[in-house]
């Protein structure tokens, strides 16, 4: 079963290489990225561990944790964030799961269809997680999803983009236009009437009667 947007995101207990977890109580009241990569000590991983590793910072300001998940063990995670760290220049300081089990490959819906196919004839790249993106926000609904192929690495620049839309716009009748960038005007919702939306945000761009921008409330 899939997870979908606005869901409750599945709950689970798992070993990481910061310790022992419970998802949602280690979410608290902040967002999480949960992200999953296929394998460790592969060459498209190394690269992604290596762009978060240097954007923890950046999460940290969004007051967003990182989660990574691996169908490997802790000790080879902990062995593969010495190599991470030597490719990103800084240390991979966040968890990653030890998902040997696939207990949350499983739950989250991150392995590849034919991991469903019967055991005979399978090879362990199914087994593999594809690359996969979850943002959660702090009442543990699921705000994005995403699902990239083994073959392509994914944007983080365009995860932490989303983020930033995502706390805008969370909570209040507005939305963000295509390729928004934090400080950019706004889209208001079409459940206010003009006279509604301008006494909540002040003065209106009109671009058509269903495209109306206002100045973005302030996030980071
Ligand atoms: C990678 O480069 O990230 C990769 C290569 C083969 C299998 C899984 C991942």
């Amino acid at each position: 079963m899939s997870v979908r947007i606005n869901d409750t995101a599945p709950d689970f207990t798992a070993e990481t290489t910061e310790g022992p977890i419970s998802f949602h109580e280690w979410i608290g009241d902040g967002y999480a990225v949960l992200f999953s990569h296929p394998r460790a000590f592969t060459p498209v991983c190394t690269t992604e561990l290596g762009t978060v590793a240097r954007l923890v910072p950046e999460f940290e300001k969004r007051n967003a944790k990182v989660l990574g998940v691996s169908v490997d063990s802790n000790d080879d995670h902990l062995k593969w964030k010495r190599d991470i760290a030597e490719v990103a220049g800084v240390p991979a300081d966040f968890a990653i799961v030890d998902d040997t089990s696939l207990k949350v490959s499983k739950l989250y819906d991150m392995l590849p269809a034919e991991h469903y196919l019967p055991s005979e004839g399978r090879t362990p790249q199914h087994s593999a997680t594809v690359r996969t993106v979850f943002i959660i926000a702090p009442d543990k609904k699921v705000r994005l999803t995403m699902a990239y192929p083994m073959s392509v690495g994914r944007n983080f620049a365009e995860i932490i983009r989303a983020l930033d839309a995502i706390q805008a716009t969370d909570g209040a009748p507005i939305s963000t236009p295509a390729d928004w960038r934090q400080g950019e005007d706004v889209i208001v919702a079409t459940s206010l009437n003009d006279e509604q939306a301008e006494a909540k945000f002040g003065k209106m761009e009109k671009k058509l009667p269903y495209l109306r921008y206002v100045k973005a409330p302030e996030t980071v």
